[in-house]
């Protein structure tokens, strides 16, 4: 049952993995748009990919879905940004348990900061338990392959990076 309500589905992306892929499309059955929010804090920036990069990509997995999943960027406050997108819903991913703590003190913030903003939490698919954007460059960067967790555009942006 899809509802008219946006969801904001806010990251770093860093890049895109399989895990986020499978969050959205499991969204969408929930709700009818996804705006995909890459966060972005030019002082202390420290990504592999650019912006441009990092919008580029998402839109690239979601050519197909064009209309209900969106790439976006934002700075400062993401309840803010939330506001002004008129989007009622946060969605996040959950792993492991080592996700919850983390992800517990910034809904409980929002919440504080926005009230009417709800945070709504995603098991990841089993699959995409382990993948993170984080050990994804990690184990390009030293050689390993990590095909089938991330999309094909993605896979061939991060050879590119590494090559030796
Ligand atoms: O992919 P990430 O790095 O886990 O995403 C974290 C993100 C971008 C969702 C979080 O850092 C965020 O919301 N940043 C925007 C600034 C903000 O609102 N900070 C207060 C959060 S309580």
């Amino acid at each position: 049952m899809a509802t008219n309500a946006i969801a904001i589905y806010p990251g770093s992306f860093d890049p895109i993995t399989n895990g986020h892929v499978d969050l959205v499309q499991r969204t969408l059955r929930v709700f009818d748009k996804v705006i995909v929010a890459i966060a972005t804090n030019p002082d202390k920036d420290r990504s592999l990919f650019s912006l441009p990069e990092r919008m580029g990509m998402v839109q690239e997995v979601f050519a197909g879905l064009k209309g209900r999943v969106s790439a976006d960027s934002f700075q400062g406050l993401l309840v803010d940004y939330a506001e002004r997108k008129g989007a009622t819903v946060v969605i996040r991913g959950l792993r492991a348990i080592s996700d919850f703590e983390y992800e517990f003190q910034m809904a409980m913030m929002n919440h504080r900061l926005k009230p009417k903003l709800e945070t709504f939490f995603m098991m990841t698919g089993e699959s995409e338990f382990y993948t993170s954007s984080r050990l994804v460059k990690e184990v390009v960067s030293l050689g390993g392959d990590v095909s089938g967790l991330v999309p094909d555009n993605v896979l061939a942006k991060l050879k590119e990076k590494f090559k030796r």
